[in-house]
């Protein structure tokens, strides 16, 4: 009878499994079961994305599936907070592995030993964690691995000698564990770098090791037949000089990593990063293009002295960087802005980021960290949203979403040609409506007094719907005062701010309806014409309005844009009513709101339209009163 029962029972579970998830799209079955079964047995405070009936290979945050989506052949889920030992026979499942990242985490207990089942392992990385017990002792399953970091645990017993028999193996780290006993005559002809530091090794460094510096022993009992010079890393044969080259750089990265975890890593990312602009120089909002990352490398492996920072996270994020990731990661300069330098970085799981790194943040870490609280928890669809952030006392970063269009900024004035048209009307009323709503929406924030502080073309983004979204929230009051002379700010900036970090929603407002005029004119809001003469945006269209040459003040290209002049007048207005002198005469935020939105009303009803759904029910911003529940972000 029970018997029955449960063939009856298994019969079943396959049809459900079956109709659940055969329909969906190929995903792996039985390496998603694994996966869900791992997490289940093992505490894991963030909330990951795993969901049973979203997509394995498309979806799930750190797992990445073969070409066919088939099986899951890397896994990498650094620094999440995993606690608690391997639940055995969930991980050991993904025979198809090639990567396994799970660095940085508590996670403790002996070494998987099921584990020896991913014959494929090629890189391995365990660092930073719990495990205590012995290494395994047949290392020889594992005859792909070729980077293998266990360092930063606490596993004893000795050095097992079949790690000689990895005849692939190019990157050790045993290094900060208890490690015992002599060191085996580890015969690997491929091993570039190795440490072993900081163990309770004895004896004497074989000769077979003896090529690599002795820092790759010190902390250890051995005798000091190490203090040979050290000779070069023996390179592997048959490798051409460019190839062997970017390996080695690569490996000097990782072990850069390592050694500072992933905070540091991103500091490395940096440094690295800063170093290729310094060595380039640009311009604000001209992207350059810099790929040089082996400069990055090495400058970021000699300073990294920065320590006490941690990398934050905000729930939600379904970014996991991991170190190597970020490493190999190509960054790009975006621009130069008022509080630092702006870079693209992009991972190698296709996720793109914007890494902004402050220069002369005014604030100390609590301040920063508050601030970063109300940033971060600010979800809207028309507010860029803040991934992550580190704070240290040589650096603070931050990390967006990026959006790939660029600024409005780089829209409205970046180079055009070579196909690239001018903005039209429609999506100049989109990027108007969105910024409004985001801004709204910060200004209900803290008990409604939440400022932005620095609105401008250059924060605002197109979101995957093309309306406006803004970025940079909160930053000024962060930051050191603005000099006068910062002439892009300055043009936005209010008549009444004299200290950017004292600026109010009416300011915001202010700098709105500078936006909104720069959409309809398509000029900067200061520039210079020919001759030496600058000019103010502001004061310009009110001395043209005032001569009732309303049509000179529009983009010429939008004059080719039918039936659009009322509406043109329509926004006119409503920036110039954002722009009067007097704070208290502008209108707030979510009656601006209303205004500009009614320009898109009066459009859809005018053209037959082909009736843009989400336009429409986009929802306004309603006032939040989340205020005080900032504290989720660990
Ligand atoms: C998937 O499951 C989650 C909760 O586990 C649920 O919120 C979501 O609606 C489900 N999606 C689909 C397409 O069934
Ligand atoms: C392991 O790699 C080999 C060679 O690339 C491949 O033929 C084999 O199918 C892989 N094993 C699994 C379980 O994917
Ligand atoms: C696995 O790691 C190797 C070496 O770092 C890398 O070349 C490869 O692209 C990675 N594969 C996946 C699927 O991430
Ligand atoms: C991991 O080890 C550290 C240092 O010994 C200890 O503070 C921490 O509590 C341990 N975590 C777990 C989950 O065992
Ligand atoms: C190192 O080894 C010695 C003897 O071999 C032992 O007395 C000592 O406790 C060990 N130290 C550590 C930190 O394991
Ligand atoms: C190994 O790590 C130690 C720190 O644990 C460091 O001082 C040493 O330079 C490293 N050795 C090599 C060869 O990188
Ligand atoms: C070993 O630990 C020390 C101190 O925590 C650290 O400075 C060093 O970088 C670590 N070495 C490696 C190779 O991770």
């Amino acid at each position: 009878m029970s018997d029955k029962m449960n063939l009856w029972c298994v019969f079943s579970a396959i049809v459900l499994l079956g109709t659940c998830f055969l329909p969906i799209i190929a995903d792996p079955v039985g390496d998603k079961q694994a996966l869900l079964e791992f997490l289940d047995n093992i505490h894991h405070p963030h909330s990951l994305n795993w969901h049973e009936n979203s997509s394995v290979c498309s979806l799930w945050t750190g797992v990445t599936c073969n070409k066919d989506n088939s099986r899951v052949i890397a896994l990498r889920l650094p620094g999440i907070g995993l606690r608690g030992s391997v639940p055995p026979n969930t991980i050991s499942r993904l025979s198809a592995l090639q990567n396994l990242s799970l660095r940085s985490n508590s996670i403790s207990g002996s070494f998987p030993s099921d584990f020896s089942k991913l014959q494929n392992l090629s890189t391995l990385y365990l660092q930073f964690n719990n495990f205590s017990g012995p290494l395994p002792s047949d290392f020889s399953v594992w005859k792909s691995l070729t980077v293998t970091d266990l360092s930063n645990n606490y596993f004893n017993g000795n050095i097992p000698s079949s790690l000689s028999t990895l005849t692939r193996l190019t990157f050790l780290n045993l290094a900060n564990n208890s490690l015992s006993g002599d060191i085996p005559d580890l015969n690997i002809p491929s091993l570039q770098q190795l440490n072993l530091s900081n163990n309770n090794l004895t004896g004497s460094v074989p000769p077979s090791l003896q090529r690599f510096p002795s820092g790759a022993f010190v902390g250890n009992h051995v005798s000091s037949e190490i203090a040979l010079p050290p000779a070069p890393p023996i390179q592997p044969p048959n490798e051409q000089p460019t190839r062997r080259k970017s390996t080695k750089l690569s490996e000097h990265a990782l072990l850069a990593l390592i050694i500072g975890g992933c905070a540091l890593g991103f500091v490395v990312v940096a440094l690295l990063i800063f170093y290729c602009y310094s060595d380039k120089g640009g311009e604000e909002g001209l992207p350059v293009k810099s790929q040089k990352k082996e400069k990055s490398l090495k400058a970021g492996a000699s300073e990294s002295q920065d320590k006490n920072g941690s990398l934050v996270f905000f729930e939600g994020c379904n970014l996991v960087f991991d170190l190597e990731d970020l490493l190999r990661a190509s960054a790009e300069v975006l621009g130069k802005g008022t509080f630092g330098i702006t870079y693209k970085a992009a991972l190698e799981d296709a996720t793109t980021v914007v890494v902004k790194r402050l220069k002369e943040v005014n604030v100390g870490k609590r301040e920063f960290e508050q601030q970063m609280e109300v940033v971060g928890n600010l979800k809207h669809e028309n507010v860029t949203a803040l991934r992550a952030y580190y704070y240290s006392k040589d650096e603070k970063l931050m990390v967006y979403d990026y959006y790939g269009q660029g600024s409005v900024s780089a829209m409205l004035h970046g180079r055009r040609g070579e196909g690239k048209t001018s903005l039209d009307w429609k999506t100049r009323v989109r990027i108007a409506i969105g910024a409004a709503r985001g801004i709204a929406h910060v200004h209900t924030q803290n008990g409604g007094k939440f400022v932005h502080g620095d609105i401008k073309a250059s924060n605002i983004f197109l979101n995957p719907q093309g309306y406006g979204c803004v970025s940079d929230i909160g930053m000024a009051t962060l930051m050191s005062p603005m000099p006068p002379p910062v002439m892009r700010a300055a043009g936005y900036r209010a008549p009444e701010v004299t200290d950017s970090r004292k600026a109010t929603q009416a300011c915001d407002v202010y700098s709105f309806g500078v936006l909104l005029l720069e959409l309809l004119t398509g000029k900067s809001p200061i520039h210079a014409t020919g001759g030496d003469e600058v000019i103010h945006l502001v004061r310009w269209v009110n001395s043209v309005v005032r001569e009732e040459w309303t049509a000179e003040v529009f983009d010429v290209a939008l004059l080719r844009y039918p039936n659009i002049e009322e509406e043109m007048v329509e926004m006119l207005q409503i920036g110039m009513a954002c722009v009067v002198r007097m704070p208290e005469q502008r209108p707030k935020m979510p009656e601006v709101v209303k205004m500009v939105e009614e320009i898109q009303r009066g459009s859809t009803e005018n053209q037959p339209p082909p009736a843009n759904k989400s336009e429409t029910s986009s929802p306004t911003p309603q006032p939040t009163t989340e205020i005080g529940s900032s504290s989720a972000a660990h």
